[in-house]
């Protein structure tokens, strides 16, 4: 069976821990695996705006010995001109795999049903598993082991990146403290989705709503923006009823002394994060940037040995 990256478990505990490994030895040694060599075509769909994703895939795919076909999926009209099937039916004759940036989580789903390749989700509102692997890569490379530490996400819990901690994190027996107000909390059935995962790898997920609270005793914290990609018609509204989770020095003095501050970017300061907290010395966010090509290179590893171990690819 095509094995995909559609959400943060997807993979079980063990396999996060393979990835991250790899991802570790590819960014010691970039050339050392050349999975995509041929060159193979990996193709890359975004329906929504990128700069790291679109970056950090070509170079990684380049960097494995395979070709980027990058295709603007507004132009194409995925759902629109042709549907979602149709196109996966297209793509997945014509590339060894297929990355993709969209809205709604059914739609890659959808991709991934017909594409007979594996289908990596590039970002979707519900998930940014890829943004994940990276992130517990630098992680790991700050503070060692994963499991056990806890990390905080102050803000839209709603989100994506909310979500993605919550899986990614518990899958890594990491303790993962949301911390939102009313109305930007993860669903329940993320948290238990997450506490799940932990009863596995002694992770946990909770909603903890006072963000001194929250970040009290921390080894990483983190935000994002405050209005995500396509939620640019409530920018106001977000902007009133997030304030009181600015991510500040202030706030960030509860955290571990030696806490470190991570945000996927773009970053707005002074909105959801402090000019000095970003760019300041607990900051580890052009690592994370970096990493996420390490990390989608073993991703995209993995799944092609997966591909091929299924006979599906000589
Ligand atoms: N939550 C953000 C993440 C950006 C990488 C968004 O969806 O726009």
């Amino acid at each position: 069976m095509t094995r995909h990256f559609l959400a943060d478990d997807d993979l079980t505990a063990a396999e996060q821990q393979q990835v991250l490994a790899m991802a570790a030895s590819l960014k010691a040694e970039p050339y050392f695996l050349k999975p995509l060599e041929g060159p193979r075509t990996v193709a890359l769909i975004f329906d929504k705006p990128t700069l790291r994703t679109q970056a950090s895939f070509a170079a990684g795919i380049a960097e494995l010995g395979g070709f980027p076909m990058t295709v603007d999926g507004n132009k194409a009209g995925i759902g629109v001109r042709e549907s979602v099937a149709d196109v996966a039916r297209v793509l997945g004759r014509q590339a060894s795999q297929i990355v993709w940036r969209t809205d709604a989580q059914s739609k890659i789903e959808e991709m991934a049903r017909y594409a007979g390749v594996p289908v990596v989700n590039a970002l979707t509102d519900d998930f940014h598993p890829c943004q994940l692997l990276a992130d517990l890569l630098t992680i790991s490379e700050h503070k060692g082991e994963l499991a056990g530490l806890t990390a905080t996400f102050l803000g839209d819990g709603a989100c994506n990146m909310g979500n993605s901690w919550l899986l990614a994190g518990a899958l890594a027996g990491m303790h993962i403290r949301i911390s939102s107000p009313e109305g930007y909390e993860p669903s329940q059935e993320m948290v238990d989705r997450a506490n799940k995962l932990g009863q596995e790898t002694g992770g946990t997920g909770e909603l903890v709503r006072d963000p001194q609270a929250a970040v009290s005793g921390a080894d990483v914290v983190i935000t994002d923006t405050w209005v995500s990609m396509g939620k640019e018609a409530e920018a106001a509204e977000r902007l009133a009823d997030l304030a009181p989770y600015a991510l500040t020095a202030e706030l960030l003095a509860g955290a571990k002394a030696d806490a470190i501050v991570m945000h996927c970017l773009p970053a707005y300061r002074g909105k959801e994060i402090a000019a000095e907290v970003l760019d300041g010395p607990q900051s580890v966010i052009w690592d994370e940037a970096e990493n996420r090509r390490h990390a989608q290179k073993a991703i995209l590893t993995f799944l092609q040995a997966a591909q091929q171990a299924d006979g599906q690819q000589d």
